[in-house]
């Protein structure tokens, strides 16, 4: 095993903590603060925002929506380019910190900035930015990943750069009492399959890894309960939070080979239909699973006794008994995991096999082909 880690992310944890924001940006900058379609405003972030950046020189973006459009954020990047703001503080769930990543990469580039996503077009400088998180699910605080989508086009891609990686992280839990049900289903579940993309990869060595894997989807699952339940449950939000953070802030999955074939045939069913980024990795993660029960069942097998405390039958019996109790989790937090459930018809997993064909074979050994998909897709129907 070989691996480099360094993650430069200050995280500033904690109830209030927005209040200590200004003194992480430098002094002098302008600072545009961009945000989504209005969450903040009515859950008194934005108030918080404000007051911490008082005489401080500063703008702001709002209306970057879920799965963030290439076309919103170009409107940024003119603005940015236009106005000569130096630092960048994204405001909200992990589609405004996903925008303003973009947002960051975009303005100093010379070419057409969809190639940072559609080609891979190298970042060789970006706007340093921060970030005030209000959803836990997707990790974008601490990391350097980015997902655009592209109406036009009907394309949804993603592109990782270390000088997109915020400078600074609020996460302040009390920020996601306002949450919409549907909002924390969709966070514990796209945590969960963070988790799982980087766990239940055939490898050796990695006992350190697994243990801090465990631990999370422990959290995640003794958790989900809790803050379904109850948004005022502050030690349950605090941890689901955290959870999320440390899914995919790279620690978890330094030194291992990773799967994330799930991730990228669920962004092909978010840029044909719309649905949520979560409710697409509900739908394809158990068919996947069940495909790939050959070569991923050393480590489902470890999943069924550590996560699900499944010891008895065979190992098929309880392999399927762990998918089944996965399931039957995304399901108790309001995530559906059928493509029927979502009104899709099984013709899309043809559609996504032929856009998927052409880039190569995913999972952690390249074996999930064009074929692999359709499969995978006609058994999640
Ligand atoms: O737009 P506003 O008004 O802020 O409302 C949002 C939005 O409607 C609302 N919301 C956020 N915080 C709230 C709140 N409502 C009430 N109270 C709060 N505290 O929630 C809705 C969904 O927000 P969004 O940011 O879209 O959700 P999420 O954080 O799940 O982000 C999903 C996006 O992240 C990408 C996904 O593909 C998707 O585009 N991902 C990014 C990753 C990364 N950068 O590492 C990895 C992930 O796998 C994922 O692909
Ligand atoms: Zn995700």
């Amino acid at each position: 095993m070989r691996f480099d880690w360094h993650n430069p992310v200050k995280v500033l944890f904690g109830e209030g903590r927005i209040a200590d924001l200004a003194a992480e940006i430098p002094p002098g900058v302008r600072i545009l603060v961009l945000s989504g379609g209005g969450s903040i405003r009515t859950n008194g972030v934005y108030d918080q925002v404000a007051a911490a950046l008082a005489g401080r020189d500063w703008s702001e973006f709002s209306g970057i929506g879920a799965n963030p459009e290439y076309a919103v954020l170009m409107r940024a990047v003119e603005r940015v380019r236009r106005e000569g703001f130096g630092f960048l503080l994204a405001v909200g769930g992990g589609s405004v910190l996903d925008g303003t990543k973009f947002v960051a990469a975009a303005a100093p580039f010379a070419g057409e900035p969809w190639d940072i996503c559609a080609v891979g077009a190298p970042v060789a400088a970006a706007v340093p930015l921060g970030a005030v998180l209000t959803l836990p699910a997707t990790g974008s605080e601490m990391n350097g990943a980015s997902v655009v989508s592209h109406a036009a086009l009907g394309e949804k891609r993603h592109f990782i750069s270390p000088l997109v990686l915020p400078r600074f992280a609020v996460l302040d839990p009390a920020t996601t009492r306002s949450l919409p049900a549907r909002q924390v289903g969709n966070g514990i579940v796209d945590a969960w399959v963070h988790v799982c993309e980087q766990y239940l990869v055939h490898r050796d060595g990695t006992t350190v890894q697994d243990r801090q894997a465990e631990a999370l989807l422990l959290a995640l699952r003794d958790l989900a309960p809790r803050v379904v339940a109850d948004r005022g449950d502050a030690g349950a939000l605090a941890g689901m939070m955290w959870a999320a953070t440390n899914a995919l802030n790279g620690l978890i999955g330094v030194g291992v080979a990773q799967d994330w074939a799930t991730h990228m045939i669920g962004h092909e069913l978010t840029a044909l239909t719309g649905m949520d980024h979560a409710r697409t990795l509900a739908v394809v993660l158990p068919a996947l699973l069940r495909h790939r029960a050959t070569v991923k069942g050393p480590r489902l097998l470890q999943y069924a006794e550590r996560i699900w405390d499944l010891r008895d039958g065979s190992p098929a019996e309880r392999i399927e008994a762990a998918i089944a109790r996965t399931e039957a989790l995304f399901r108790s937090v309001g995530v559906p995991t059928r493509l029927s459930d979502h009104g899709i018809g099984p013709d899309i997993a043809d559609r996504i096999a032929g856009r998927l064909a052409g880039r190569g074979g995913m999972g952690e050994d390249g074996g999930i082909d064009a074929a692999a998909v359709r499969a995978i897709l006609r058994a999640a129907a």
